[in-house]
């Protein structure tokens, strides 16, 4: 058994995990980062496409950012097509801000060079991690490394950012945790095609047919969704039934999906599930590993962001000031923005889908709903103000707010980049 040691021990190197040892790394603290996966398989998993704000200023306060600018679109505004009418939600009129659209695979990479290029140590590929003595004072993630070598990284604290299906949030006991969670009877179906984009903002489109979403990728590639039968078989369906599908949904006066090659098919689980506490012990939960979300609201890595942000200015006072205050409350401070982004894309997962239960009451409902949000400024305020997020810097004590000394150079870096939005 070969022993080593860290400050703080990261399990996951995917957007959380890699943001983390970013953030800790600006103020000084050292980790280890460990992943289970190759490098190429997350860099190969297609993943939701939207940044919020603050997530675009974290990364950029990163110098992490510019393949974002260049690559990454800027939306203002999205759609909601309801029965073929469109109602568009302006962003930037009601609440003067704006998403990214750049998908997390990209991200990932983009956090990974970096971390590489800022000398951290991130490794892929280990397996068997175990976690021990989380409740003590020096914990330890015993695993076998790359190379075949048993290791046992003996840290001060543990960062739990493996994702849903993690060995982490489970380090957690029983009794201790509560597992909030709830299935829909739906999922998503999930393609991308070699097809210019159809329209130049993201269309969530409501339909007798049910649910549909016209995403983009690049000038040539676009992904689109539909609800579907959570346990479809992806293959069962030929290129043709995939677009009748989309177009009957999609339909609007003058409107035409551009059609292309399919190149990837998967459907997806709709799921939203909180892990509480999200800290037990020397153990910190992060992303993923402690919640997940419906993709409706593309909220997944915002998240993970927001609590990556909490868990980097806690330890910084833990290192620094020599105060455990943010570390004892990290979960409860996380936890808000958790369930106002929980609610959100619960909220809109239930509002934009047919349900198959509804009866006409219910069908009837859900079209007044989406009536008012669109027709209603303070209706489509609220939509517009947690799609695109609450700020990260500065904002809530506990985040990276700038009175401490990570949050000041993270607000300075972004300063310096003389760019406070997107570019596109
Ligand atoms: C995507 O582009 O993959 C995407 C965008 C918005 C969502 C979900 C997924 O709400």
């Amino acid at each position: 058994m070969l022993d080593i040691r860290t400050q703080v021990g990261i399990v996951g190197a995917g957007p959380a995990g890699l943001l983390l040892a970013h953030l800790l790394a600006v103020a000084g603290i050292e980790t280890v980062v460990l992943e289970k996966r190759s490098r190429e398989e997350i860099a190969h998993t297609h993943r939701a496409g939207i940044l919020e704000q603050g997530t675009v200023d974290l990364i950029t306060a990163l110098g992490l950012d510019a393949r974002l600018r260049s690559e990454g679109f800027t939306h203002h505004g999205i759609e909601l097509r309801v029965d073929g009418e469109a109602r568009r939600i302006d962003f930037a009129d009601l609440v003067g801000r704006s998403v990214q659209l750049y998908p997390q695979q990209e991200v990932f990479t983009d956090l990974a060079d970096g971390a590489a290029a800022r000398g951290l140590d991130v490794r892929f590929e280990v397996i068997d991690a175990e976690l021990e003595g989380i409740e003590g004072e020096s914990p330890t993630i015993v695993f076998t490394d790359t190379d075949g070598t048993r290791t046992r990284l003996g840290c001060d604290f543990i960062a739990g950012c493996d994702g849903s299906r993690g060995i982490s949030k489970r380090a957690i006991p029983d009794e201790l945790r509560t597992d909030n969670f709830r299935e829909y009877p739906f999922g998503w179906f999930g393609i991308l095609t070699e097809a210019p984009p159809s329209a130049d903002e993201l269309i969530y489109a409501h339909s007798p047919h049910g649910f549909a979403l016209i995403s983009q990728r690049t000038p040539t590639t676009q992904r689109m969704y539909f609800q579907c039968d959570p346990s479809d078989d992806p293959d069962r369906w030929t290129d043709e039934q995939i677009w009748d599908e989309l177009d009957r949904r999609t339909s609007a006066p003058g409107f035409a999906l551009t059609h292309g090659p399919i190149v990837d098919k998967t459907v997806i689980p709709m799921r939203s599930y909180v892990c509480e506490p999200m800290q037990h012990g020397r153990l910190f939960l992060a992303g993923d590993a402690g919640h997940t979300v419906p993709p409706t609201g593309a909220k997944g890595l915002n998240l993970a962001a927001g609590d990556v942000s909490v868990l980097a200015r806690a330890l910084e006072r833990h290192y620094r000031e020599g105060k455990d205050d943010l570390l004892a409350t990290y979960g409860t401070t996380a936890l808000r923005r958790v369930w106002k982004a929980q609610h959100f894309s619960w909220w809109m997962t239930s509002m934009l889908h047919t349900h198959p239960d509804a009866n006409s009451f219910d069908n009837r409902r859900q079209l007044g709903e989406l009536d008012l949000v669109t027709t209603s400024r303070a209706g489509s305020t609220y939509l517009a103000e947690a799609y695109t997020g609450w700020s990260l810097i500065p904002t809530a004590p506990g985040y990276l707010d700038p009175a401490s000394a990570l949050g000041e150079v993270l607000a300075s870096q972004l300063r310096g980049s003389g760019d406070m939005s997107p570019s596109r």
